[in-house]
């Protein structure tokens, strides 16, 4: 799919290797930075490229998401974040991820009738909830349950099928805020609460969540706005972690909801979606400003693993764009609910302060991202902290079925394999025996 207008352009990167030189064609894009094609150094130089993390390694060619990390933009296929968040809802942001354009009317509410059409759940995956432990995090149960949903729903597994794809992406959306919703009614000992499909994604998944047999919970319009807000802003990231755990997973033909649960699996770690959680436990355990410096300089100490969670990010070496929308959100949730002065709000912004003014955290950048204030907004609406990620997870279908369709449709896609730099024995005569320590 490599932009074959710019390969006529014959930009190109020379590569000299002892007194063999090479040369690679430079693609430009059409936001950030070009990308040098070393597919074929391996080939013609035998040598492979290394780099851990990926810091400066370009996955696959993709039109879905742009992020300038310097300049603190986040743009879903040319929207900004900030418009989005303002003028649009998450089922419409859906269709922008996977279709590529702003559906019109008619097909946007097409889409959100097809979409609320997946909200329920074959009864027998009810069974599965039963064979988790009542103390399950329910993060656990996301990824059993949506792995297990190949098992029901065999007539979207075939990958080459273009229907089948897309019934698949519209089921992974609308079922994973049903089984979100179980897995906290599941872990809180009540029963599930079937999907109201007359209600929009966001006020469905706070109905599932917060009503119970006794009572129906009366949904306020700023709190399923917060909710939809939150659920566009975590909608999708570029080539993420998770997201490129999915892309990996797809690559060798695995199914749809399989390739979800690897999603939902990566995301889960406290680097990563896990973040939302840490952070809000992070500032609990601070507990008042008079303990900030302690904790900075924890975080500043190279040999404490402690890290002041929900700052900091790979991309963004500016303000997060998400971060600045949601600590806006805090304040108006906040008064909503009733609660004044909130200590760990206050907390969070004195932190913040604190931090930024911070000689380590300027030099490394290091500023408030998409984790730092969704805790708070979440508390506050009535989340336990266990459930943060699954909410994480619950958006991020769309940026996950997005990028999964994207790469399945891409003609050049093969299966990932990278190469290593082995640096462990040569080879032995079987028996002997080296190792002086016995470390087993
Ligand atoms: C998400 O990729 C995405 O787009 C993710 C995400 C998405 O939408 O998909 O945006 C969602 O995952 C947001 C990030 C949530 N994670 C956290 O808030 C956890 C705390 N943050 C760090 O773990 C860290 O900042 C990462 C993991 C987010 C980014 O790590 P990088 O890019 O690998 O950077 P790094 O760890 O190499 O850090 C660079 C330096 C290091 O110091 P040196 O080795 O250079 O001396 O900054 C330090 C780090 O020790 N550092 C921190 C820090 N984050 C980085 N020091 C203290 N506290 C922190 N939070």
């Amino acid at each position: 799919m490599a932009n074959k207008k710019i390969i006529k352009n014959k930009k190109i990167a020379k590569l000299t290797i002892a007194d063999n030189s090479y040369e690679f064609p430079i693609y430009s894009s059409t936001e950030g930075e070009s990308v040098i094609d070393i597919s074929r150094l391996y080939s013609e130089a035998n040598i492979f490229t290394y780099d851990p993390g990926f810091t400066s390694t370009a996955s696959c060619e993709s039109k879905i998401t742009y992020i300038d990390g310097e300049n603190g933009i986040l743009r879903y296929r040319g929207y900004d974040i900030e418009d989005l968040a303002q003028k649009s809802d998450f089922i419409e942001v859906v269709n922008l991820l996977i279709y590529g354009d702003l559906p019109n009317k008619e097909q946007l509410k097409k889409y959100r009738r097809l979409i609320s059409r997946h909200t329920l759940l074959h009864e027998q995956i009810i069974n599965f909830f039963q064979g988790f432990r009542r103390d399950a995090h329910p993060m656990a149960m996301m990824v059993g349950v949506m792995g297990a949903l190949s098992s029901f729903y065999q007539d979207t597994l075939d990958i080459s099928d273009s229907h089948q794809r897309q019934e698949a992406t519209r089921r992974i959306v609308a079922k994973s805020a049903t089984i979100g919703a179980m897995a906290y009614k599941y872990s809180i000992g009540q029963s599930f609460v079937s999907p109201k499909n007359n209600l929009s994604f966001s006020e469905n998944f706070l109905h599932m969540c917060f009503s119970n047999t006794a009572e129906e919970y009366k949904i306020s319009p700023i709190l399923s706005k917060a909710m939809d807000t939150i659920f566009i802003l975590h909608a999708d990231h570029e080539q993420n972690a998770s997201t490129s755990t999915v892309r990996l997973a797809g690559s060798s033909g695995a199914n749809p909801f399989a390739c979800i649960a690897a999603g939902v699996s990566s995301l889960w770690g406290p680097a990563h979606g896990g973040a939302n959680q840490a952070a809000l436990e992070m500032l609990e355990e601070i507990g008042s400003t008079k303990n900030i410096n302690k904790y900075i300089k924890k975080a500043k100490n190279k040999k404490d693993p402690f890290k002041l969670m929900g700052f900091g990010h790979r991309v963004y070496k500016n303000y997060d764009p998400r971060a600045k929308i949601l600590k806006g959100i805090c304040q108006k949730v906040l008064k909503h609910v009733g609660i004044k002065n909130d200590p760990i709000l206050k907390l969070a912004m004195t932190l913040e302060k604190i931090a930024l003014k911070d000689k380590y955290f300027i030099e490394k950048r290091l500023y408030p991202n998409v984790d730092f204030y969704s805790g708070i907004i979440l508390r506050a609406i009535g989340f336990p902290p266990e459930m943060f990620t699954v909410i994480f997870a619950i958006s991020r279908t769309a940026g996950w079925t997005a990028q999964w369709t994207e790469m399945i449709e891409d003609p050049i896609q093969k299966i990932g394999r990278p190469r290593q730099l082995y640096t462990g024995n040569k080879s032995l005569k079987y028996g002997t025996i080296r190792s002086k320590k016995n470390t087993r």
